[in-house]
């Protein structure tokens, strides 16, 4: 791909200053790509409308064509241009969500070209509640299609620093509106299934969705990388969110998981790895003396704040020197809870180490391990 000239442009993020706004709306009228801000994550936009620029953001981000995208609107007035036969949860669900963090999945309106879906029959909306993403669509006066700005597959951008680490020579502009508040992506529903699925956990939690729509049913298992379907049921995949390195969770409690940490990363040493740690700030004391990369997630019992800064440590990791990393998984599984856990185990592949089950000791070391000599090793940790 040829590489362009990559502007960046400084905005409030509470109050947009007209100029940058107008100059990036130039940019998305011409067909080309804005990274902006977005109450979730930086998104990649451009117009929805335009087919050839949609392709644009494919190939800038490197995402397979089967994965849809979802468009921007700048109210939920103009949901009956991009979608049809829209049910009257949708209105409901929109009048107590929008602006926010839920995408609806609905019946595509001929309107949109069948890129923006990956030639599926339905489309993602969703209405930002960020004031610089909001003044982005009022400008362009054209639906944006925006997935997160991030490299396919990568931790999704809250920085613009991010967005210029994976985009810089590939797309036109990123507006600099400062960190994303919530940190997390949207709460992706499925409007077009009986009963309403949930595809992705976000910003919105289960259970105030369910609250409004008891019959919503909770997002199925990830799939595994190369048994997937392809189209038939996007967005699913199992490796997601991943810095460039083997990624593995420790869960349950304390008392267990941290000998078993000490355990992992000395026979991780052993065989020449330099094992990173992301660990709940309570728990950093217990591991200080590993003389180790060591990243605090935040407070374990303040979900909001490790959401905001867990996209941001997972790159962090990357800067460290740390080849392999070890995250504790604290959460509690429900609310936004779910939704970080549901990052961690996909930036895992899912491989999690569920503390409490020994004897998974042996099969976790051996995925970790770069060769398949591990097994003695591990037979001898955990007898010890
Ligand atoms: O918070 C967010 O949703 C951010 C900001 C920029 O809005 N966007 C975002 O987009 O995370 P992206 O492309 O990274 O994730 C969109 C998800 C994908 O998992 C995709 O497969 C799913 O939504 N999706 C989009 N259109 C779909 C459709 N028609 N049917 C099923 N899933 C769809
Ligand atoms: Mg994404």
């Amino acid at each position: 791909m040829p590489t362009i000239y990559t502007r960046i442009l400084a905005i409030d993020p509470l109050q947009p200053e007209p100029e940058p706004v107008a100059a990036a709306a130039a940019v998305i009228r011409a067909g080309h790509l804005v990274a902006f801000p977005t109450e979730t994550v930086y998104g990649l936009g451009a117009n929805a409308l335009d087919a050839v620029a949609i392709d644009r953001i494919f190939a800038a981000k490197q995402r397979p064509f089967s994965d849809p995208l979802i468009i921007h609107l700048a109210s939920a007035e103009t949901l009956d241009r991009v979608a049809v036969d829209i049910p009257a949860a949708a209105w409901s669900l929109a009048e107590r969500f929008w602006p926010g963090p839920l995408t609806l999945i609905l019946k595509r309106a001929p309107l949109i070209p069948a890129n923006v879906s990956a030639g599926l029959a339905t489309v993602a909306v969703r209405v930002p509640a960020h004031p610089v993403a909001h003044a982005l669509l009022e400008r362009s006066r054209v639906p944006i299609a925006a997935p997160s700005a991030n490299l396919f597959s990568r931790p999704s951008p809250t920085l613009a620093k991010h967005v210029l680490e994976d985009l810089d020579g590939r797309i036109d502009l990123i507006l600099d509106g400062g960190a994303t508040t919530i940190g997390l992506e949207s709460t992706v529903l499925d409007l077009t299934r009986d009963p309403p699925e949930l595809l992705r956990l976000g910003g919105v939690s289960f259970e105030s969705l369910h609250r409004l729509l008891p019959n919503v049913r909770e997002p199925r298992a990830p799939r595994i990388i190369g048994r997937e379907t392809p189209a038939s049921a996007p967005g699913g995949l199992l490796k997601h969110y991943a810095p460039r390195m083997p990624v593995a969770i420790l869960r349950g409690p304390v008392s267990v998981a941290a000998p078993a940490m000490h355990r992992t990363v000395n026979l991780l040493r052993g065989h020449g790895l330099c094992p990173g740690l992301l660990v709940p700030d309570e728990e950093v004391p217990l591991y200080a003396d590993l003389r180790t990369h060591l990243l605090a997630l935040g407070p374990g019992s303040d979900v909001e704040q490790i959401a905001t800064a867990l996209f941001a440590r997972l790159r962090d990791i990357e800067q460290s020197g740390a080849d392999v990393l070890l995250i504790r998984d604290v959460l509690p599984k429900s609310g936004l809870g779910a939704a970080i856990s549901d990052r961690l185990f996909r930036a895992a592949e899912g491989h999690v180490l569920d503390t409490a089950l020994e004897t998974q000791l042996e099969e976790f070391f051996a995925w970790l391990l770069p060769q398949n000599c591990v097994a003695p090793m591990a037979r001898q940790a955990q007898r010890r």
